[in-house]
């Protein structure tokens, strides 16, 4: 499984990448807000900033909502850097762009994902990627591991080749269970990738051979 960081956040980019366990990097709209990244420029910029700094995959959000503007914003992202992977929502125009994309050769992650259904439609449009938002569909009482095992049982079943990226992590168990449900990546927050190293048998375990280290 690969290991994308989820964040516009260069400091938590260079932090994971420095493990050395990093594939790729995902952002969306609300990330780059967050950063306070405004304008045209500023937003292409901080896109070939996270380029330079990760070599992988990095998923580009495309702003707009109908078929010609994502397309034209679409092949911007595109320009960038070769590893830029053009995210488009799961709307109708969006399936139709995912669709031009594929057949002009500009790989697409298909966002907003939180139905088999959807993730049928983004396969058929040729999506390198889907994300299905697993926090979200367990915040509405759903759940979003299972929605994982169903879409990787039909993508197995089907031949598709999308890779199912399990978004919306919230937490290092989400991980373990994207994982053990068959999906291809995981794009987590920092500090969900760090939860996977705490274990409190480890802390004390250590704590004794250091201790133990003294009198060798
Ligand atoms: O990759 C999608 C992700 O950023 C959404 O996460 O926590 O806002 O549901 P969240």
């Amino acid at each position: 499984m690969k290991f994308f960081i989820d964040t516009a956040n260069l400091a938590h980019i260079k932090e994971a990448n420095d493990l050395g366990i990093l594939d790729g990097v995902t952002t969306n709209p609300s990330l780059m807000a967050k950063e306070g990244i405004k304008g045209q420029d500023n937003i292409l910029k901080h896109y070939a900033d996270i380029c330079a700094l990760v070599d992988g995959d990095v998923s580009a959000e495309v702003l707009s909502t109908d078929f010609s503007s994502m397309v034209e914003e679409g092949k911007k992202l595109a320009a960038i850097h070769k590893n830029i992977v053009v995210k488009v929502p799961m709307i109708k125009d969006g399936i139709k762009a995912i669709k031009w994309f594929t057949d002009n050769g500009i790989r697409t992650n298909c966002t907003l994902v939180f139905s088999a259904g959807q993730a049928i439609l983004a396969a058929k449009a040729g999506a390198s990627y889907v994300s299905p938002f697993i926090g979200r569909v367990d915040d509405s009482n759903w759940d979003g591991i299972q929605l994982i095992e169903q879409i990787n049982h039909i993508y197995s079943i089907q031949g598709f080749d999308t890779q199912i990226l399990a978004a919306s992590i919230r937490n290092a168990l989400h991980i373990v269970r994207s994982a053990e449900a068959g999906a291809h990546v995981c794009t987590c927050p920092l500090d969900s990738i760090l939860g996977l190293l705490k274990h409190p048998l480890t802390d004390i375990g250590l704590a004794k051979f250091l201790e133990d280290a003294k009198k060798m």
